[in-house]
């Protein structure tokens, strides 16, 4: 990691999302923003700032990363304002600094890297990334001379017919010498249209004082266009879902159709593994080798491990399925759960807070809630634990090898311990022993196994 301080500009409100949330706190492939931005920093300099305003405390608590550091831009003065208040790090800092911005989500670690390789090669006071735009209305205008240095950068705002036909455009990230910006800062003025204090005019005072400013032109223009408004939301989130996906795709997943799979940033899947279309895996999702997730799906912070099948629709949260198991169709497994290995749990089965014991099955339309079941045991179709006693929850056990009938209603809290069985229909409000059959409604009888 070089010696870089990198500067992070998140404190304005981003007018333009039309929203009662800071515009970095919109997330994109489920991670937000700024999440985007500072997760890239802190993996090229170990010193982070993060310039905050508008909403700034939802800021910081959003932010994920540890060793970041903030500084509060009180009113939004404009770009160079919010870089101010980073003055006493940048006094600090003897290498160069970074600017990057909370509102530009795409850019790529490789890409910033090359730029700063350019800077140091190139011997630059200054570095800024830019792109050529078809329509590079909003952006501000790169001014070269003749030399192919930048000379001066025109907002939208302020330029002129003439300046308003160049489509090289500033992309907001740049690297600079520390000294070169704190001089540059210091005499900062709001002389514009917009009446702010433009980062850009340092380019100007660079410039007076001989300093050599070079564009650092980039081809792909995806990577730093910034997200104002929800159609540019919309468009980043198709970008870096098709990178994930690519990710995965590389790695040896294979997904039918990247364009309706939709997996979120930090989702680890393993190899052989196939993901069909319409299904979106969330959060910190972690998924082993060879498993097949048919269409459908929803999976939110799972642990998945190998050889299972996850059939269609099925909704799946915060939960551990191990391996070998066949899940669905139409299955709601709810947090808490623990899916051991060859279990079966079918269609239209709800579980929420269950350990369901190796080759286990639960079929076909159950409800199974606060409860712990042993090995090779079978839940009949239509069977309810009844956890809730209008009050609390209560907790059901199940041995191994148990046979519950179909329809048996399991009134909690209970026991049925190994190799009990319930009649078709039971109503089981009492602990059922070893060996035991029991049948009724209410079950009154109980005997032992013949
Ligand atoms: C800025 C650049 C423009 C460039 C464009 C690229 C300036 C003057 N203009 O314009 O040349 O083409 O970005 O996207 O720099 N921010 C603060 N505090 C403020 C104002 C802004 O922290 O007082 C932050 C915002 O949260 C955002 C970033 O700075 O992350 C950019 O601000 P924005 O107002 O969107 O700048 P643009 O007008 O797009
Ligand atoms: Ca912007």
């Amino acid at each position: 990691m070089s010696d870089l301080l990198t500067i992070v500009l998140a404190a304005g409100k981003g007018t333009r999302m039309k929203s009662d949330k800071n515009k970095v706190l919109h997330k994109i492939a489920g991670k937000e923003m700024v999440n985007h931005v500072i997760d890239t920093a802190t993996q090229i300099s170990s010193s982070v700032v993060c310039i905050v305003g508008h909403q700034a405390e939802a800021v910081k608590e959003a932010v994920n990363a540890q060793n970041v550091e903030y500084k509060l831009q009180a009113e939004q003065l404009g770009t160079g304002h919010a870089v101010m208040q980073a003055e006493e790090n940048i006094k600090k800092h003897s290498g160069d600094v970074l600017i990057l911005y909370a509102d530009i989500p795409l850019i790529k670690l490789d890409t910033i890297n090359e730029m700063q390789d350019f800077h140091v090669k190139n011997a630059a006071d200054l570095t800024i990334m830019t792109t050529l735009l078809k329509n590079p209305t909003g952006y501000g205008r790169i001014i070269k001379n003749e030399d192919s240095q930048i000379v001066k950068i025109v907002e939208e705002d302020d330029a002129d017919k003439n300046e308003k036909m160049i489509n090289e455009i500033n992309s907001g990230i740049m690297c600079i010498d520390s000294k070169r910006l704190n001089h540059a800062l210091d005499i900062l003025d709001n002389d514009n249209a917009q009446n702010e204090y433009y980062l850009t005019d340092i380019v100007d005072h660079i410039k007076n004082k001989k300093g050599k400013i070079l564009p650092f032109k980039i081809e792909d223009y995806v990577e730093i266009t910034g997200v104002n408004d929800r159609v540019n939301l919309s468009k980043a989130e198709k970008v870096l879902r098709n990178r994930i996906n690519k990710r995965h795709m590389k790695n040896g997943v294979t997904i039918i159709d990247p364009d309706t799979t939709y997996i979120d940033e930090n989702v680890e899947i393993g190899s052989d593994t196939a993901v069909y279309p319409f299904t979106y895996i969330e959060g910190d999702t972690k998924i082993g080798r060879h498993n097949e997730i048919k269409p459908h799906n929803h999976i939110i912070d799972c642990k998945i491990g190998n050889n299972n099948i996850i059939k269609n629709s099925n909704v799946i949260k915060d939960s551990e399925i191990e391996n070998e198991c066949s899940i669905g169709p139409f299955a709601h497994i709810r947090p808490g759960c623990i899916i051991t290995d060859g279990v079966k749990v079918g269609d239209y089965v709800e579980l929420k807070k269950a350990k369901i014991g190796n080759n286990t099955k639960v079929p076909h339309l159950a409800y199974v809630g606060n409860a712990e079941l042993g090995a090779e045991t079978n839940v009949g179709a239509g069977t309810i634990f009844a956890n809730y006693d209008g009050v609390n929850k209560h907790k059901t056990i199940i041995g191994d090898s148990v046979f519950i009938g179909s329809n048996s209603t399991l009134v909690a809290p209970l026991r049925i311990k190994d190799r009990g069985k319930t009649g078709a229909g039971a109503v089981v409000t009492k602990d059922v022993e070893e060996d035991t059959t029991v049948i009724g409604v209410p079950a009154r009888e109980y005997m032992k196994n013949k």
